[in-house]
């Protein structure tokens, strides 16, 4: 590598860690608004509060814009996105996505872990390993969001209202067409096991 090349490859490093720490900053001081309900480091407190770190930067902004747009209607949120640009997404996102997700300790679900790993043949409800993984990382250019370590609770309500239509912003009726088919018993027995998988 001649001097130049050298120097400009050092260059560029160099800038773009400063734009990384100057976008941290920028998160940082936009999240404000967000930590009374979703944590400082996006590991709410409270159950019913989902938690967002470590959560894929491109779910996360997925999920804003259409709080934003009400594509997603819920109250509290629609009103929080109201006024957040393109920009503060992106930044507000990378924030808590650079968070590590603390985890879950439950009782082992055998039911919920068949459905997670198999689904259920009977009702044709696929298998949530084949879009969220094996261990629940989800996958950040298919926009699958990482499940793992979530509260039992908010998935729950994830899958209710996807069941109820009440949430519909998933993209072909994917997350509504499966919890449609999940019976009570299931979604809390699947809602139990994601919350343990690492
Ligand atoms: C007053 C409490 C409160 C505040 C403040 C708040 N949120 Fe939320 N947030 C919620 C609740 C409740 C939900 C769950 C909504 C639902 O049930 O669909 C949620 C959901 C979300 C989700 C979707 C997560 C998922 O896995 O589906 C994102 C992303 C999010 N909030 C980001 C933010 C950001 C960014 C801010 C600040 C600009 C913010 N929230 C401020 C209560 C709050
Ligand atoms: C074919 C792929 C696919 C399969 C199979 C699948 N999911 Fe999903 N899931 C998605 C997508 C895509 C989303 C995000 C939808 C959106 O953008 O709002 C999602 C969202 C979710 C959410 C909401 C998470 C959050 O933080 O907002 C939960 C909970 C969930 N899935 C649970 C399950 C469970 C339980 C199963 C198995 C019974 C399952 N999924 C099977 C693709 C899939």
């Amino acid at each position: 590598m001649n001097i130049f090349r050298f120097a400009l490859v050092v260059g560029m490093a160099l800038l773009a860690g400063n734009a990384g720490a100057a976008n941290f900053a920028a998160g940082k001081s936009k999240a404000q608004v967000c930590i009374g309900c979703h944590g400082e480091d996006g590991n709410a407190a409270v159950p019913i509060f989902p938690k967002l770190a470590g959560q894929h930067v491109s779910y996360l902004v997925k999920q804003l814009q259409e709080f934003r747009s009400k594509q997603r209607l819920e109250q509290t949120m629609n009103a929080m996105a109201e006024s957040l640009s393109d920009d503060d997404i992106k930044d507000i996102a990378e924030y808590f996505a650079s968070f590590k997700l603390k985890h879950e300790t439950v009782a082992p679900s055998p039911l919920g872990e068949k459905i997670y790993r198999t689904g259920n043949p009977q009702t044709r409800v696929p298998a949530c390993i084949g879009c969220h993984g094996p261990n629940g990382s989800g996958n950040p250019l298919a926009v699958y969001p990482h499940l793992a370590g979530q509260y039992s609770a908010f998935i729950v309500k994830a899958l209710n209202d996807y069941k109820s239509g009440e949430r519909n912003n998933d993209k072909n009726r994917i997350m509504r067409d499966i919890a449609e088919r999940l019976s009570e018993e299931e979604i809390a027995a699947v809602a139990e096991h994601i919350s343990g998988l690492q």
